[in-house]
């Protein structure tokens, strides 16, 4: 694609220009905004850019594993893996409502990432994975009384505090552009095609008290789930899949016994940006086929419902 193309070579002569001989530091978050903005940042400046992942606790199975594996093992970007999963989850722990789920993690998020950063001595420059949606919400949001249904959780405030320079390559696209982006700088499918994934991670697919246990059942769950929706050849085709453990227990039966276990919500959504979304149609068969893998593989969960709900009214996440 030669727009994209020119819009690359353009991007990176632009933070050649603002950074010169600056040290940068990213965010990552494993999302494709922040690896696509750490992939095409280090392709103009090198080791001058310094990733960090916080890792929270929260993310599904592999996924710490797998950042960590691609950004410094195979693009040999320098990158800090902050391990503060004890302190999220710790924190974390009995927690039920949403907006303080988030809140805590937000903060956490600050202050590890803040502490990490100031490691690397003499950044002067921080890249974020801002989109034009991003820039038009904030800016709709400054403009008068709104109301934010979710509190999204970014590095806000952050750059001030440090006393950073903001870099944003992809401020000015949407999120198909920043994937076509991601392919012109070669970068793998397996990262570029990702769902999103938000920032407080599984934290809000445990609807109520969060729990080491409940995240662990959910694990197991959301990774059938993904795995039967690949093996189907459905990945590509949804915005966004995922499991969630609803804090409710319900009577079931397996062989002799009484079962009193958690029930599983799965929900897929398409959608182009987020803003509006349909339930992806799944066969019956598939529902069929990935609730008796869920129920007979997880222990405690012994009831699977898929959720039919489009946004609005909806959101795309229960929380
Ligand atoms: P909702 O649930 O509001 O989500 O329909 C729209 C999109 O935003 C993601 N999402 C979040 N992303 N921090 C994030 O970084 C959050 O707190 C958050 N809440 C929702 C959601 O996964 C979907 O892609």
């Amino acid at each position: 694609d030669w727009t994209m193309a020119a819009f690359k070579d353009q991007a990176i002569a632009a933070i050649r220009k603002q950074v010169g001989d600056g040290k940068v530091i990213c965010g990552l978050s494993g999302g494709v905004d922040s690896s696509v903005v750490a992939v095409l940042i280090h392709e103009a400046i090198g080791d001058q850019l310094t990733c960090v992942y916080v890792d929270n606790g929260l993310m599904r199975t592999g996924e710490s594993e797998q950042v960590v594996r691609v950004f410094r093992d195979k693009y040999n970007i320098p990158l800090i893996h902050a391990d503060a999963s004890e302190q999220f989850l710790g924190e974390l722990e009995g927690v039920d409502d949403p907006e303080t789920k988030r809140k805590i993690i937000g903060r956490i998020f600050i202050e590890v990432f803040d502490a990490e950063a100031g490691k690397v001595g003499g950044a002067e420059f921080l890249a974020q994975g801002t989109l034009y949606p991003d820039v038009i919400e904030s800016v709709s949001f400054a403009g008068g009384p709104s109301v934010t249904i979710k509190s999204h959780h970014n590095v806000g405030g952050l750059p001030d505090r440090m006393n950073l320079k903001l870099v944003e390559p992809l401020r000015e696209l949407f999120k198909d552009e920043v994937r076509d982006l991601g392919r012109e700088l070669g970068m793998a499918s397996e990262l570029v095609d990702r769902h999103p994934f938000p920032g407080p991670g599984l934290a809000i697919r445990v609807p109520g008290a969060i729990s080491r246990e409940r995240l662990e059942i959910l694990r197991k769950a959301d990774v059938i789930y993904l795995d039967e929706i690949r093996k189907a050849g459905l990945y590509d085709e949804i915005w966004q899949a995922f499991a969630v453990l609803l804090p409710v227990r319900t009577v079931g039966v397996m062989g002799d016994n009484r079962t009193y276990d958690y029930v599983c919500a799965l929900r897929a959504v398409t959608s182009t940006d987020g803003m509006t979304a349909d339930y992806y149609p799944f066969s019956h068969e598939f529902l069929g086929r990935v609730s008796t893998r869920i129920i007979n593989e997880v222990i405690g969960i012994n009831r699977v419902v898929y959720d039919t709900t489009s946004k609005p009214p909806g959101t795309i996440e229960w929380e």
